[in-house]
């Protein structure tokens, strides 16, 4: 039996999805260990092992190969444009991508003019610019802590992640758009599809059945007020 390879988004996303993984009955403790500088960790028994690599470079394993099966956040998928199957939503890590910048900057998206937008997401960013909004803009590609673009005058706006708003509020910025809700997801490489379908089904099939339950426990906690 071949190896399935499991590629995951490093940091919050992964310790979740080794989470889900285990509970499916795909457990893999090495990789809890935060001290270790190893990039693989295998289950033998169950023929499956993990790597954690940068999430902008999970669909790069993925569309080709490397990977058989990725764990990435929607807005990786989206500004990665990569060929690969998205099969399934863990529903884990929600956010929003926003176009995000000082009050003042909603007259600039209201009468569609010129407009300059930094972002860690050009192709997102130019995609609902000149796509969603056909509107004129220049987008400039940062690489981290985007809020500082307006504040210093780089840009007018930004499309960023948006989780607790807590960064948008400390910095005096506010949401002007949704662009879309983000979470993460599992991809899934076109041929693994193909040539592992029981297996990659299986485990798709195990982790759909996790992700209603973890829904109905989460709508059950709201309705008794936890
Ligand atoms: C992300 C995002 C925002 C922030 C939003 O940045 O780019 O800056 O989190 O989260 P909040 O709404 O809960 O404040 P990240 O922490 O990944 O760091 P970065 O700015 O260096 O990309």
């Amino acid at each position: 039996m071949r190896t399935i390879t499991v590629a995951l988004a490093k940091g919050r996303l992964a310790d979740r999805a080794i989470d889900y993984f285990g509970r499916i009955g795909y457990p893999c403790d090495e990789v809890k260990d935060k001290n270790t500088r190893k990039l693989i960790f295998e289950n033998k028994d169950q023929r499956i092992r993990f790597f954690l690599a940068k999430a902008s470079d999970v669909p790069t394993y993925v569309e080709y190969g490397a990977a058989d099966l990725g764990i990435v956040g929607k807005d990786t998928i989206l500004e990665e444009e990569r060929t690969l199957f998205e099969v399934l939503d863990l529903k884990i890590g929600r956010c929003r991508m926003c176009v995000c910048g000082p009050a003042e900057a909603a007259e600039l998206l209201r009468h569609n003019e010129q407009i300059r937008v930094a972002s860690k997401y050009p192709n997102i960013a130019r995609d609902y610019f000149f796509n969603r909004r056909q509107q004129t803009a220049e987008i400039i590609k940062l690489n981290g802590s985007v809020e500082l673009a307006p504040i210093v005058g780089l840009s007018d706006v930004i499309v960023d992640i948006v989780e607790t708003g807590n960064t948008l509020r400390e910095n005096g910025l506010v949401v002007l758009d949704k662009v879309c809700d983000l979470s993460a997801r599992v991809v899934v490489n076109r041929v693994s599809m193909k040539r592992e379908s029981d297996r990659i089904g299986d485990i798709i099939r195990k982790l759909q059945v996790l992700v209603a339950e973890r829904e109905k426990e989460e709508a059950h906690a709201a309705l008794s007020g936890n």
